[in-house]
């Protein structure tokens, strides 16, 4: 095929990475599964190939030292000390106290009594972009949408609703941590944002006294032994992270893709009923999670191609929803598709702690943007919110509502 090592360097390293659906599609061609040699990691593009893996239990993750001892730019090591406290980069055994520290607040009970919160907070936040969009004024809706998980997040966890709009803007550089390659300046700002949040988390803990927060601070001080303050704060910021990154990305793409198919704007505003099924299409179409990473247990062949024991494996989610082996005419953005199911969460013991949460959410809030801005449509070039290979978030999204 044309040179791949090349593609995957633009998606990788590129200042400005090109639209990926298209590079996803000429790695798919034979044998649809690439060595990096820079990074050394083998990219995994094929639906098929990406869904068996997910079945393959002796992947395990990349934890986080290791993972920091690969990167070009290397995560200083007050980030590795959060890190460690993350159970999407621990192996079991580890793996399993952080794991049940975080799921009690996300279980479908849980989600399902957080229901009428997150849709008054919806309310609210699209009150804001009727407001600023009245007579046809430009918006910038990921700042609206933002409000949403954040909110919801500051609410599970007790912590006071006046810090929204600071941790919001704590995480907007700390996402930088999903990028796979670091220039030295972002990974001065990337452990700038870091060692801000952990030092907010720091004091909300030795403030802690009664109510939610006091009480989970109590709970995840006792969990695996016993954890420090600093410990704590670092699984917050983990737990943010994953929770509010990922969350805002689905709602940017999931907003962008119905100002791109106002068809389907419609469809959704006829026919309610059909928001869950949208949300799959969006994690589909556009997944914020485009690549989940794990190391090879054992020597594996995948589609012909031999990946050592102890090699990087990518699973190009991105690619493997686009695959037309597994879903016919796969760029196009149809609400009404039947069997999508996307890999978007993740697999295993890994498989994401907040996933029936983000796909309430995300079905509360699309919904609701069809049924109240039947005219929303683009009003200019939607950005990145960094640019990154593994998480696709926006981080503007401007338009007009009238
Ligand atoms: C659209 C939104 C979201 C996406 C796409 C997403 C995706 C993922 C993925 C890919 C993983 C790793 C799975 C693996 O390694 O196989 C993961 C793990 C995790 N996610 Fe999410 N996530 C989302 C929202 C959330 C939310 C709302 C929360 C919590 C509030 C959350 C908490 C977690 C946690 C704690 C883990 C680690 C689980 C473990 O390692 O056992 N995520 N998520």
């Amino acid at each position: 095929m044309a040179d791949a090592v090349g593609l995957i360097r633009s998606l990788l390293l590129a200042r400005t990475p090109p639209d990926p659906y298209p590079v996803y599609e000429a790695l798919r061609a034979d044998p649809g599964v690439h060595h990096f040699a820079p990074l050394d990691a083998y990219l995994v593009t094929r639906h098929a190939d990406c869904a068996a893996l997910h079945r393959d239990r002796s992947l395990r993750v990349i934890n986080g030292v290791q993972q920091g001892r690969r990167r070009v730019g290397q995560w200083p090591p007050e980030i590795l000390a959060s890190i460690e406290q993350w159970p999407v980069y621990r192996n079991p055994p580890g793996h399993s106290a952080l794991r049940q520290a975080a799921a009690p607040y996300f279980t479908p009970s849980r989600v399902a009594a957080l229901r009428a919160f997150v849709e008054r907070e919806c309310e609210r936040a699209l009150d804001e972009l009727a407001r600023h969009g009245r007579d046809g004024t430009a918006v910038d809706l990921v700042p609206v949408l933002a409000a949403v998980p954040m909110r919801t997040m500051v609410h599970v966890l007790g912590l006071p609703a006046a810090d929204v709009g600071t941790l919001v803007e704590l995480m907007s550089e700390f996402s930088l941590l999903f990028e796979v390659v670091l220039s030295q300046a972002q990974n001065r700002r990337l452990a700038a944002s870091h060692g801000r949040l952990v030092a907010y988390y720091l004091d909300r803990i030795a403030a802690a006294r009664t109510g939610r927060f006091a009480d989970l601070v109590a709970h995840w001080s006792d969990v695996g032994g016993g954890k420090s303050p600093r410990q704590v704060a670092g699984m917050l910021a983990g737990l943010m992270l994953a929770g509010f990154e990922t969350s805002l990305g689905l709602l940017g793409n999931g907003a962008r893709a119905l100002a791109l198919h106002p068809d389907q704007a419609r469809l959704l505003a006829h026919r309610p009923e059909l928001a869950e099924a949208a949300v799959e299409e969006v994690l589909r179409w556009d997944s914020p999670v485009q690549v989940n990473t794990r190391l090879a247990g054992r020597t594996m062949a995948v589609a012909g191609t031999v990946i050592p024991e102890g090699a990087v494996v990518g699973l190009v989610y991105g690619s493997a929803h686009r695959d037309p082996d597994r879903y016919p005419d796969p760029d196009r953005f149809d609400i009404t598709r039947t069997g999508v199911r996307p890999l978007s969460f993740g697999f295993g013991v890994h498989h994401c702690v907040g996933s029936q949460l983000a796909r309430m959410e995300a079905a509360v809030v699309l919904a609701a943007l069809a049924r109240r801005f039947p005219r929303l449509r683009l009003a200019g070039t939607p950005t990145l919110r960094q640019p990154c290979f593994t998480i696709r978030a926006l981080q503007a999204l401007p338009v007009r509502t009238a």
